[in-house]
């Protein structure tokens, strides 16, 4: 199967590919036909297409609000149609639709990694290049596997991209959860003791990832769920990650374990977790506090004037040197 991303697609006339609908919606068409107008999405961006009666399959069920977020295999035309828009710098194009249905697992699993991933949810687009780009650069099939089941979990991927990181200290701001988990990522990628590539792609993981719990912790409004309130986001981490640690196990049960142990151990100040037992837990943990450390000063001086150089944020209190 040929596939494109939504940005080749566009350049060169004809989509053909994997997708996600982000947005669906039914129409009536001139002639008082109905139709289907959607949006494609994936990790280059997105695009409008619609499906006009006649293309629609016999086993394809006209995609109301349960096909939203649901991964397709999409085939058709790029159009630039004038009654959109007159100036011609400005026309928008739209996919007219030849061929859709739900996307198989095995063309998922064989597709580039978090190709479906909508960049449109993300609000800091280069954050989200820097995710795309970690978990592709992931050489060991095993954990790039990992990486993508838990990210392409329906109850995941769209909080990962949107939620704060905390409610008002680092990186308390739309998206600043994966902002946070990218920087991490990118500290743990940039030490150079590590022994082995395996060693080394198991800390990015595991500080990639380490938050994830954190999708289940605030409400769409940006303050602490009901979730977030009685459990603390370490357990929910474990939880989110289940499905994925299992089939990790059968790829490869060291891994998985490796990164059970990382996300549970002890850190200074936490009452529970066995010591830990591997370097790069304490690399994972240390680069989060080095994130989570830059993210606080940088809200603790957000609202300050430019000739303070003592800030608070909560108790914690950050001195500017210049
Ligand atoms: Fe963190």
């Amino acid at each position: 199967m040929h596939v494109k991303t939504i940005a080749q697609s566009i350049n060169d006339g004809y989509l053909t590919g994997l997708y996600r609908i982000t947005g669906v919606i039914v129409k009536i068409a001139k002639n008082g036909e109905p139709y289907v107008s959607i949006r494609l999405s994936d990790s280059t961006g997105d695009v409008h297409a619609v499906i006009w009666p006649e293309r629609k399959p016999l086993d394809w069920n006209p995609p109301y609000r349960n096909s939203m977020n649901t991964c397709v295999y999409a085939s058709g035309s790029v159009n630039y149609f004038t009654s959109c828009n007159k100036n011609p710098a400005e026309k928008k194009p739209t996919i007219v639709i030849d061929e859709i249905r739900l996307a198989t697992e095995n063309e998922l699993h064989e597709a580039p990694a978090l190709t479906t991933l909508p960049r449109l949810y993300c609000p800091n687009k280069d954050v989200f290049d820097k995710l795309i780009s970690t978990a592709r650069e992931l050489e060991s099939p095993p954990l790039k596997r990992f990486v993508c089941r838990v990210l392409n979990q329906d109850q995941v991927f769209q909080r990962f991209l949107q939620a704060p990181a905390s409610t008002k200290y680092h990186h308390s701001y739309p998206g600043g959860l994966l902002e946070h988990s990218v920087e991490v990522a990118c500290i743990i990628n940039n030490i150079e003791l590590y022994r082995s590539p395996n060693e080394k792609e198991l800390a990015i993981v595991g500080g990639l990832l380490h938050d994830i719990g954190k999708v289940r912790s605030y409400n769409n409004y940006g303050s602490m769920s009901l979730n977030g309130k009685l459990t603390d986001h370490n357990a929910q981490t474990l939880e989110i990650c289940a499905e994925a640690l299992k089939e990790l196990d059968s790829d490869n049960y060291n891994l998985a374990e490796t990164l059970r142990h990382i996300w549970t151990c002890s850190s200074p100040g936490s009452r529970y977790g066995r010591p830990t037992k591997f370097a790069i837990g304490h690399v994972v943990a240390t680069a989060d506090r080095i994130s989570a450390e830059f993210g606080n000063e940088n809200a603790a001086f957000a609202s300050a004037s430019t000739h303070q150089n003592l800030a608070r944020l909560g108790q914690l209190e950050y001195c500017r040197l210049a």
